[in-house]
C-alpha cells in the first residue's frame, strides 16, 4: 500500500494538462502517493446527472488531502459554481495563497512575498439572491460571528507558524457597519491571544492602492470571501500573472489544493498552459501531507529552471510547452 493516498481532481480546459505535469513532477521526488482520480462539474454532471458526485466528496473525506485542476463555471442559469459547493461540502473555510516572486519572471515587484488567507464559505458567496419584484435583485452578504473568528485565528496560527510578524484585515467596516465591522471586531478579539504578532487594518479601497503601490507593507492579509477573491488576482498580478498564483483550501474534514486561475479555455488543449501555480499548489501538498523534503526538493528545482531562465511557457515570454517546464524540474531533481 502507497503511504499516502490522494484524491485526483484533473478539472476541465487546462486542467488536465497542468495536473498531468505536476503528478510526474510530484512522483519524481520520490514520494510514495496513490492517486485516485475523480470527476466533478460538467464532466460530471454529462456523466452522474450530477456535478458533485457522493463518491468524490466521499473520497476527498477518505483521504483529506486532494489535487485539483479548475472548473470551468458556466455564466448564467441553472449552474452553480461547483467550486463554491465543494468548498461547502467540504466547509473548506479558509482559502490560503501565497503570493511570491520568482526569480527571472518579469513582475512589478521582484521581491513580493505575502499570504491572503480568505474566509471561504460565506460573504456574498453563500448565494441567497432573489428577485423581489421584476427588475429588483436582492443579494443576500451572510458574515458570522462564528466564522470571522474562525478565519481570523487560521490566519494568525499561520502567521504564528511560518514566522510571519503582522496581520492586516482588509474590510468595508466605514460602509458596512454591521458586516464588515462583525468581521473585524472578531479579527481584533482573535488578535488579543496572539500579541508578538501586529495587527492592523485597511479599508478595501485604499488598501487595494496601497497593494499597487506599496505593497512590501503587508506580510499576511485577511478577508471575507469576496474582497479575498478580488485581491487575490490583483496580488498575482503583481508577481507577474495568474500562471504562478498556488493556493489551498483548509478545514476540519480535508484540504484541496488548487491554483487561483480558471480553466482557461483560450488556450485548452495546446499543452502552453503554465503549470507552476499548480505545482506550487502541489508543494503546499506536500508539506501538508508531512513531505517538507520533497516539497522543498521540488521547489529547489522549480527555482533552478526559473533562475536559469531558459525554459519558460508562452505567458512568460517563451516558448516551452507545460510538459517541457515539467521535464526541465525533472531533470533537475535527478541531479
Ligand atoms: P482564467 O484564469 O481561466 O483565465 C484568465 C486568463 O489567464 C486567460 O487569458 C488564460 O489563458 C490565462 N491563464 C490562466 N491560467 C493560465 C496558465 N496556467 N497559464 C497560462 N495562462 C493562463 O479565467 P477566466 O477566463 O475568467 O475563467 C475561465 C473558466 O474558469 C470560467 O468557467 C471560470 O468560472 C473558471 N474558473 C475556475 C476556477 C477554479 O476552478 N478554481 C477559478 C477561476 C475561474
Amino acid at each position: 500500500m502507497a503511504k499516502h493516498t490522494i484524491t485526483l481532481i484533473p478539472g476541465d480546459g487546462i486542467g488536465p494538462e497542468i495536473i498531468a505535469a505536476t503528478v510526474r513532477t510530484i512522483e519524481a521526488t520520490g514520494v510514495d502517493i496513490e492517486w485516485e482520480t475523480h470527476i466533478i462539474g460538467a464532466q460530471a454532471l454529462e456523466k452522474f446527472g450530477t456535478t458533485i458526485p457522493d463518491a468524490t466528496i466521499e473520497s476527498i473525506k477518505r483521504n483529506k488531502v486532494a489535487l485539483k485542476g479548475p472548473l470551468t463555471t458556466p455564466i448564467g442559469k441553472g449552474f452553480t459554481s461547483v467550486n463554491v459547493g465543494l468548498r461547502k461540502a467540504l466547509d473548506l473555510y479558509a482559502n490560503v495563497r501565497p503570493v511570491k516572486s520568482l526569480p527571472n519572471v518579469p513582475s512589478r515587484y521582484p521581491e513580493l512575498d505575502l499570504v491572503i488567507v480568505r474566509e471561504n464559505t460565506e460573504d456574498l458567496y453563500s448565494g441567497l439572491e432573489h428577485i423581489v419584484v421584476p427588475g429588483v435583485v436582492e443579494s443576500i452578504k451572510i458574515i458570522t460571528e462564528k466564522a470571522s473568528t474562525r478565519i481570523a485565528r487560521y490566519a494568525f496560527e499561520f502567521a504564528k507558524r511560518e514566522g510571519r510578524k503582522k496581520i492586516t484585515a482588509m474590510h468595508k467596516a466605514n460602509i458596512m457597519k454591521l458586516s464588515d465591522g462583525l468581521f473585524l471586531e472578531c479579527f481584533y478579539n482573535v488578535a488579543k491571544d496572539f500579541p508578538d504578532i501586529e495587527a492592523d487594518d485597511k479599508i478595501i479601497d485604499n488598501a487595494c492602492m496601497q497593494l499597487v503601490m506599496r505593497p512590501e507593507q503587508f506580510d499576511v492579509l485577511v478577508l471575507e470571501n469576496l474582497y479575498g477573491d478580488i485581491v487575490s488576482d490583483l496580488c498575482a498580478g503583481l508577481i507577474g500573472g495568474l500562471g504562478l498564483a498556488p493556493g489551498a483550501n483548509i478545514g476540519e474534514i480535508g484540504a484541496v489544493f488548487e491554483a487561483v486561475h480558471g480553466s482557461a479555455p483560450d488556450i485548452a488543449g495546446q499543452g502552453i498552459a503554465n503549470p507552476t501555480a499548480i505545482m506550487m499548489s502541489g508543494w503546499l501538498m506536500l508539506r501538508h501531507i508531512g513531505e517538507k523534503d520533497a516539497a522543498e526538493r521540488a521547489e529547489k528545482a522549480m527555482m533552478d529552471v526559473f533562475v536559469e531562465g531558459k525554459v519558460r511557457t508562452k505567458d512568460l515570454g517563451g516558448t516551452a510547452s507545460t510538459a517541457d517546464f515539467a521535464n526541465a524540474i525533472i531533470d533537475k531533481l535527478k541531479q
